[in-house]
């Protein structure tokens, strides 16, 4: 063990050890555990034995790469450290679940090399989050070590030099050399991007590490102590630094290293009089650590020194034209959050327990699982949420977007009750007297009496229905609310209306569904407003009854006739003017032409038999037979096939005369002996007959006209 005199004095740098971003991914790894059992880092979350340890006994395990990670159960549970990875590690990742515990840091430089420009980076091209910026790249890039390799790349390659190249650091990267590097761009490129990506954690310990060495280096037998891995870049800088003040710099990585014989040298000069000793630390150093060192220091002292402080030192840099100060940049988009506030956020990473987002801020933004609500989120979707808690110690922001779209949907809710619109919801249960609707997360209570669901009917016949409905109350207070789905259809079918006598017009086609059936014919809906089809207008062939033709439920095609806005009344046709029966007889027959025919009707005055469907001929009582006869009956029943002459043809009243007499031999006329009885001319019985017909259908309509619902 070393021996130090009672006078020294410990002094510990204030930002020694984890930096935010490392204790962020400490934590993330061990939540990640915590919840899962076990969780897997791609690669060494830090480079520090200790802290690997620390994380071991919480389940947390590194593997070097992905690809061993891969072999993994399909289950397992991975952590992205905070130095990142490339967009490769990402698609691999797809489908896994995964915590991204990249620093935000890193994350906004992956932001800014992942345009279409050319790319330099300055930093150690095998270090992991060189690699890691280096995978978001999408065009030409090259990796710079040191001003000089810079100065060489851009003397080499003109692409760099005119087209506007991006200039971005390892966010670990020397701060003098950077500066340099700066000058060589400037001297280069006249268009450069220049992007001072150096974390201020690491140049303010690196800062503090310079002046604390230099205040030991001047005290008498001084003694500046750098805890970190050999392994870890930013401890390596640290030491050299403090090496290049303070002779009397060691390195160690835990203490245990305390005990080493070059120590024990080095500490043997300070044994009498006051004396001073720093202690530093690199990012990845555990708190714990840092605690052993100094009280094993402390404890040789044997006077306990409190935890010395040194003021902030932050280098006083005055940038020039061209540079972007990044954290600046940075801090510039930086909002205020606090619990409460609304924010717009980017999707980062999605897992099966949270969803990490970019808000522009230092901290990251994590939306538990059961805060993401129903909506699908895709990686880079800006989303808005709600902050519901504040971290700034650890750096986390708890948000919630389930909370905020029931914010956003009630406040539509409010607005759709305003202006009476109807929205559309699903019916997720029934309860005692009614439904539950709910309508972007927010429920909404549908009476029964408001459910369009007749008393004897059956609430569950809506269940996980989507229905529309209109708010017929609201208490914005206790965010109460009642819908009506039988108010909405009302609202909805009066619209139809109105828009429906706007534009009607004779001979306008619609397709409609018939709603019911009487005797005189049919009622078809035209989209809320019901039109009749007479009987006579359903098809061109004979039908005494619409169901010999249509049926309810049936689609049907119809023209409109004619219509009366004020009655509320519209006449349809079923009939297709292209399959006109006159048309084709006109064209085929003639008077004195020979036909078959089929009786259909047998009336007082003769029978009506059809020669082709839709056309039906009359054969008057004197036209039957060669005899005279009483009754039409004797000589002729439904559906008795004759031969028949037609004798006349009307097209203006389409109606056509035919005769089976007219095809008999002339017989001798029969001598009369009694009085004669004057008959009526055959057209005028058959007119009779065919307008008896048309007044009892038309009574008929009449009857039932008077009968239709008013609209
Ligand atoms: Fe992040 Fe800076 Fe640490 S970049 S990981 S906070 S050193």
């Amino acid at each position: 063990m070393m021996t130090l005199n009672k006078d020294c004095s410990i002094v510990i740098a204030d930002n020694a050890g984890f930096c935010s971003g490392v204790k962020r991914a400490m934590e993330i790894a061990a939540e990640a555990a915590r919840k899962h059992g076990k969780a897997y880092t791609i690669g060494r979350l830090v480079h520090n034995h200790d802290a690997i340890r620390i994380l071991e006994r919480k389940n947390v395990f590194a593997a070097e790469t992905f690809e061993e990670l891969s072999e993994l159960e399909e289950n397992a549970v991975f952590v992205i450290r905070s130095h990142g990875v490339g967009q490769e590690v990402y698609d691999k990742l797809a489908g896994r679940t995964f915590y991204d515990a990249t620093c935000p840091f890193v994350k906004k430089i992956h932001h800014i090399v992942s345009g279409d420009a050319p790319v330099i980076i300055a930093g150690d091209r095998a270090h992991p989050e060189v690699i890691g910026i280096a995978g978001h790249i999408k065009s030409e890039y090259d990796i710079v070590n040191s001003p000089s390799e810079l100065e060489t790349l851009l003397n080499i390659n003109e692409s760099f030099r005119h087209n506007a190249p991006i200039f971005v650091a390892q966010t670990t990267f020397n701060e003098y050399k950077w500066r340099d590097c700066i000058q060589i761009i400037k001297k280069h490129c006249t268009n450069a991007k220049i992007f001072d990506t150096i974390c201020n954690a690491t140049v303010e310990r690196q800062s503090q590490a310079r002046k604390l060495s230099q205040e030991i280096a001047e005290s008498a037998g001084g003694i500046m102590v750098v805890i970190g891995s050999k392994h870890s870049s930013n401890s390596v800088k640290l030491y050299e630094i403090c090496k290049e003040n303070c002779n009397s710099t060691v390195f160690i990585e835990n203490a245990r290293d305390l005990n080493t014989a070059d120590l024990k040298e080095m500490t043997r000069i300070p044994t009498r009089g006051a004396c001073k000793i720093g202690i530093t630390a690199g990012a990845s150093v555990p708190a714990e650590i840092i605690k052993e060192v100094h009280s094993i220091m402390s404890m040789e002292i044997k006077s306990v020194g409190e935890f010395g402080s040194l003021e902030t030192v932050t280098a006083d840099e005055t940038l020039s034209d061209g540079e972007i100060d990044f954290m600046a940049e940075v801090d510039k988009t930086f909002q205020k959050i606090y619990t409460g506030k609304r924010v717009k956020a980017c999707v980062m990473s999605i897992n099966n327990n949270e969803i990490v987002v970019d808000l522009g801020v230092k901290q990251s933004g994590y939306i538990p699982a059961d805060e993401i609500g129903d909506a699908e989120v895709k990686l880079g979707d800006e989303i808005e949420c709600i902050v519901t808690k504040v971290n700034d110690a650890e750096g986390f922001v708890h948000l919630s977007k389930k909370r905020i779209d029931s914010e956003l949907g009630f406040e539509k809710l409010v607005a759709a009750y305003n202006e009476q619109t109807v929205l559309e919801g699903l019916v997720d249960s029934v309860v005692n007297s009614g439904v539950m609707v709910t309508f972007e997360g927010i429920k909404i209570f549908v009476p029964a009496s408001q459910s369009g669901v007749p008393k004897s009917g059956n609430l569950e016949t809506l269940l996980k229905k989507t229905v529309k409905f209109k708010l017929i109350e609201i208490n914005e207070q206790r965010k109460r609310l009642v819908g009506s789905i039988r108010a909405a259809s009302r609202l909805e079918n009066d619209a139809a209306r109105e828009k429906f006598w706007a534009e009607i017009e004779v001979g306008k086609k619609f397709v409609g569904e018939i709603k019911s059936m009487e005797s005189y014919g049919v009622f078809v809906d035209l989209g809320g407003v019901d039109g009749m089809v007479h009987l006579s207008e359903l098809t061109w062939a004979r039908v005494r009854h619409p169901k010999e033709a249509v049926s309810i439920g049936e689609k049907l095609e119809v023209t409109v006739k004619s219509y009366d806005p004020e009655k509320r009344r519209v006449s349809l046709s079923a009939k297709d003017p292209e399959a006109n029966p006159w048309t084709k007889f006109i064209n085929e027959y003639s008077e004195g032409l020979a036909v078959k025919a089929k009786v259909v009707n047998i009336t007082p005055f003769g029978a009506f038999a059809q020669i082709i469907p839709g056309i039906d001929g009359l054969i008057h009582i004197s036209q039957i037979s060669g005899d005279r006869i009483k009754n039409v009956s004797e000589k002729l029943q439904v559906g008795q096939e004759v031969d028949v002459q037609i004798t006349e043809i009307n097209p203006d009243q389409e109606r056509v005369s035919i005769s089976i007499k007219a095809l008999l031999e002339p017989q001798p006329e029969p001598v009369v002996e009694e009085e004669t009885v004057e008959e009526p001319s055959e057209t005028e019985e058959a007119e009779s007959v065919v307008e008896e017909n048309s007044e009892i259908v038309e009574e008929e309509t009449a009857e039932h006209t008077e009968e239709l619902p008013e609209e």
